[in-house]
């Protein structure tokens, strides 16, 4: 089974997919992750991404393209890709798809949700609010410090909200016509949100 996770940013597609790929055993395919941990070795392409990621905007569709291409396989799981028409059209060549879910979240939420973000080295996510660490700003799986993401800053969030409608929104209707596309509200809870998923899952 392979799926692709669809929603702006914030609408909870890392979280879900972690539980995802435990329930489902899917291999957890992030373009965001890949792409910070190529910006963390400051690789050519790393350098190069962190240009745009830092703006808000997409990185370059020939890098994003190559870094995902070798990551690809079957029972995969992609969360933040595609991310534009092209990156759909050039997937779709080699990679069949079973479901797109598309996390629909209130943009009013999405904001809030990304600012109070506070990541892990280790790849764990919490948020100060809704999903707190047992310890203030310590992780609860490794020990480490937590950190905020450079793109969580407000004037970055903005940034990429507005990229998202320009960019990634015309998916919504690609993976309609598709008949791919299906709908989950992630409004509600992280559990409530993965119930959710699970029911359409499990109907595949
Ligand atoms: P990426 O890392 O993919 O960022 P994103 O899509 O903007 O998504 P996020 O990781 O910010 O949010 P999420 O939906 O995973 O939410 P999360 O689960 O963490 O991409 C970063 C950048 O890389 C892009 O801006 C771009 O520059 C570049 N890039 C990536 N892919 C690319 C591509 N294909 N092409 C070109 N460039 C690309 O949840 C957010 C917060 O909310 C957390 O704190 C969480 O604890 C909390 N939360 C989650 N769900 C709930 C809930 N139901 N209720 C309450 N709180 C919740």
């Amino acid at each position: 089974m392979n799926i692709i996770l669809l929603g702006p940013p914030g609408c909870g597609k890392g979280t879900q997919a972690k539980k995802i790929s435990e329930r489902y055993g899917l291999a957890h395919v992030s373009a965001g992750d890949l792409l910070r941990k190529a910006v963390a070795e400051k690789t050519g392409l790393g350098l190069k991404a962190k240009e745009y990621m830092d703006k808000g905007k997409l990185a370059p569709d020939e890098l994003v393209i190559g870094l995902m291409k070798e990551k690809l396989s079957d029972n995969v799981l992609l969360d933040g890709f595609p991310r534009n028409l092209n990156q759909a059209a050039m997937l779709k060549n080699f990679f069949d798809v079973n479901a797109v879910l598309n996390i629909d979240v209130d943009f009013r939420i999405l904001v809030k949700r990304l600012t109070g973000r506070r990541s892990c080295s280790c790849g764990t996510v919490y948020h100060v609010e809704y999903n707190p660490p047992e310890k203030e700003n310590v992780c609860n799986k490794c020990g480490s410090r937590l950190y905020q993401r450079d793109d969580d800053r407000k004037e970055v969030v903005v940034k990429r909200l507005e990229t998202y409608k320009k960019e990634t929104a015309p998916l919504i209707e690609y993976y309609r016509e598709n008949n791919k596309l299906k709908i989950v509200d992630g409004n509600g809870s992280i559990d409530e949100t993965f119930r959710k998923i699970c029911e359409i899952l499990n109907n595949i």
